[in-house]
């Protein structure tokens, strides 16, 4: 898999924190960002928006993902995550499935506002994934 430069990466942490003032956040005042980048310098971005009913919220990484996916993005190469806390903030779990299913092992950089930041790739943040590879091999389904 392709890895990212610097100054791509830069770039990329420009475009997550500025999708992250997009969020819709009233509810958990929470702002994340995330943007994905393709082996073909394609970014796609995307904000946290959240709904009263809350559970229907969706993640600043699913919006970015069904943004790419829905306008043709593939070959993903790297992920950044936006969003103002000291403790870089991950994924979270539902994400963790969605990104490791459509994007694979790809790395993820997490930051913060203060500039922080470290990169760690999705088979460490989601070892021993289900995926479709059970499914492959699921038997007489009975
Ligand atoms: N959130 C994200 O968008 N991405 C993450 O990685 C963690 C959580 C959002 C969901 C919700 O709108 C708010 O942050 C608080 O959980």
């Amino acid at each position: 898999m392709k890895e990212i430069n610097q100054h791509q990466l830069e770039a990329l942490i420009d475009s997550a924190k500025l999708a992250r003032e997009f969020a819709v956040a009233p509810f958990s005042n929470f702002k994340v960002g995330a943007a994905i980048l393709t082996e073909g310098g394609g970014v796609f971005t995307g904000c946290n928006i959240e709904n009263a009913s809350y559970g229907l919220t969706v993640c600043a990484e699913r919006v970015a993902l069904w943004k790419a996916l829905s306008e043709g993005g593939y070959g993903f190469m790297h992920l950044v995550v936006v969003a103002d806390t000291n403790d870089l903030t991950p994924p979270c779990g539902a994400c963790r499935q969605i990104i490791w299913e459509f994007a694979g092992d790809i790395s993820v950089t997490m930051t913060n506002l203060a500039g922080e930041s470290e990169t760690i790739r999705m088979s460490e943040l989601f070892p021993r994934a289900f995926d479709v590879k059970f499914l492959d091999d699921k038997g007489s389904g009975r």
